[in-house]
């Protein structure tokens, strides 16, 4: 089947971690360009590109938590590239313990909506300003949900507000905005369940944490990276995707909620 991604060039948030690496992976095998964005992870973007060939791949630093960072980043990818096709905004962070909204500090609520939904935000803006700035008629911007977005997550409240404001207030209203700037241009969310990444690596080690992710989900598995990555290259395939926009598409193995009650 034919992306029609050949020759694109995309940008991906968090290309350093696990999720991210997957969805450069599977754009370079559709013989797209990417731009693989890392923050700390300079050495682990740096071994990828290097495995994905440097005229398939080359870098970009930011803490997209930092406006003249994201701005810079993109006036560097711009200058490099001429034309970004297309972004997707995958960058995030879960604070593994568990933390109560009676018991949350201040600081963490918000450290938490800046890196998971301001960063989003200042990524996707500075991405709609390249394509007002170079005109064209096809775009895409895929968002990186979270089943928390769908179902909530005791325990996470930060990371399920943000991701819920990601998934649906934000995908629903760039769907609409974008068109004014790029005519067929789309805006999609993908929501993973858990998935086999740094991320979740700890937390996977508890049988019980398994147990409880699963046992709502008909199909029963952890996800590997690959299974978003798929579907993240189909939305963005201005082929596959062509007339798919504002999707929250769930990759959670038929997950039907939480168990409240082990
Ligand atoms: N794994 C799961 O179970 C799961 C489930 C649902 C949704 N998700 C979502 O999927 C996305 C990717 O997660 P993952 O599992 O691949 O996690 P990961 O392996 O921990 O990767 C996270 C990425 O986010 C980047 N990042 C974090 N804070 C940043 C900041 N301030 N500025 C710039 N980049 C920053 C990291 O960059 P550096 O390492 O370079 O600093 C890293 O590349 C996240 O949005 C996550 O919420 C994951």
């Amino acid at each position: 089947m034919n992306t029609s991604l050949a020759g694109t060039v995309q940008v991906v948030t968090g290309a350093s971690g696990g999720i991210g690496a997957a969805v450069a992976r599977a754009f370079v095998a559709e013989g797209a360009r990417v731009v693989l964005h890392h923050h700390r992870g300079g050495e682990r973007a740096a071994a990828l590109a290097s495995e994905l060939g440097g005229r398939r791949a080359t870098l970009a630093r930011a803490d997209l938590t930092d406006e003249r960072d994201v701005d810079a980043m993109w006036e560097r990818i711009v200058a490099t590239h001429g034309r970004v096709d297309g972004v997707v905004v995958n960058a995030g962070i879960w604070i593994a313990e568990e933390v109560p909204v009676c018991d949350m500090s201040l600081a963490q609520w918000r450290h938490t909506l800046d890196t998971d939904l301001t960063s989003a935000f200042l990524t996707c803006r500075g991405f709609l300003r390249h394509l007002k700035a170079v005109p064209r008629d096809d775009a895409s911007i895929v968002l990186i949900g979270s089943t928390a977005a769908l179902f909530g997550e005791a325990g996470h409240a930060d990371y399920s507000a943000a991701k819920a404001a990601m998934s649906y207030g934000l995908t629903r209203s760039l769907k609409n905005e974008i068109v004014r700037v790029a005519p067929r241009g789309r805006v999609n969310c993908v929501c993973p369940g858990w998935v086999a990444t740094p991320m979740a690596e700890d937390a996977l080690r508890d049988p019980g944490v398994v147990h409880r992710a699963t046992c709502t989900m008909p199909m029963r598995k952890v996800a590997q990276p690959e299974d978003v990555a798929s579907m993240v290259v189909a939305l963005a395939s201005p082929a596959l995707g062509a007339h798919v926009s504002g999707v929250v598409l769930p990759v959670h193995g038929g997950m039907e909620g939480r168990l409240l009650h082990p």
